[in-house]
């Protein structure tokens, strides 16, 4: 099958018509990579893969580790990744620098920036000189200390209008998609209706035109912070600790390793 390429992302307009998950390694990516049309490699992986509280710690090197790994286990599905804090704030020079480190290094075929309105002549530099960009807007984890902590956002009408002037400027500049997140409803609705390129969206209601969740959430291997829109399908860390049980019985029991399991021993006779 064929990648898909940022261009058929920006052109999948519609409620829900774009399916998108998280990834930070090349198992992960490898199973999802049938029924996704992209893969986000998120800085959360901070949060998820090494425990720290926020994104901020993340660097550009681990983002570019997880990349390559994620585009070594995808075939079809695109491949965006974030950039991290620090990374792309300070000058659109600076962006630029990195932004090509994560493609080239990678093989990746888009990156996502947090921000708004200071952020759109960055994204027009970067989009100008080759580099797909999804801004994401509404709850943005990298501001976490500047946003009074991870709160919904767009809730009154001054909100929501300030939301779609974010969303129409990246546009503008020709960003392929927006991503939404934490956002009220009818905020969703109305970014989402004034854009002629896709919202994903992620806790901003099925008015996006796609959804995005963070995999570790809905496969129940993450709990250190659980926001009220990651659905959990299946609890797999209660599943995991099962088997590491289960070992551990059949290591002190003596009943593992057994002969199948080993070089050269003989059949006991009957
Ligand atoms: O870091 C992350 O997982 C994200 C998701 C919203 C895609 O940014
Ligand atoms: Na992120």
């Amino acid at each position: 099958s064929q990648k898909i390429t940022t261009s058929k992302i920006q052109a999948m307009k519609g409620r829900g018509s774009i399916v998108s998950l998280t990834a930070y390694t090349k198992p992960m990516a490898e199973l999802m990579d049938p029924f996704v049309d992209l893969i986000i490699v998120g800085d959360s992986t901070g949060m998820v893969a090494y425990g720290y509280d926020s994104t901020l710690p993340v660097t550009l090197d681990m983002m570019i580790n997880h990349g390559a790994a994620v585009v070594r286990g995808s075939q079809k599905a695109c491949v965006v990744i974030d950039m991290p804090y620090g990374s792309y704030q300070e000058s659109k020079e600076l962006a630029f620098r990195n932004a090509a480190r994560l493609l080239t290094e990678t093989g990746a075929q888009g990156i996502k920036v947090e921000g708004g309105l200071e952020l759109v002549e960055t994204v027009e530099f970067l989009v100008s000189r080759g580099i797909p960009v999804m801004p994401h807007i509404g709850l943005r984890p990298q501001h976490a200390n500047t946003m009074g902590g991870f709160k919904a956002q767009g809730r009154d009408e001054a909100a929501a209008k300030r939301l779609v002037e974010e969303a129409q400027a990246f546009e503008s500049v020709g960003a392929f998609s927006v991503l939404i997140e934490g956002v009220f409803e009818a905020a969703a609705r109305r970014v989402t209706q004034s854009l002629t390129i896709p919202a994903i969206g992620i806790g901003a209601s099925p008015e996006c035109d796609g959804q995005v969740l963070v995999t570790e959430d809905i496969l129940g291997l993450f709990s250190d912070y659980t926001p009220k829109f990651a659905k959990k399908y299946v609890d797999l860390s209660a599943q995991i600790k099962d088997v590491f049980a289960l070992y551990e019985r059949e290591v002190r029991a003596g009943e593992f390793p057994a002969e199948e399991h080993c070089f050269g021993i003989k059949k006991q006779p009957t």
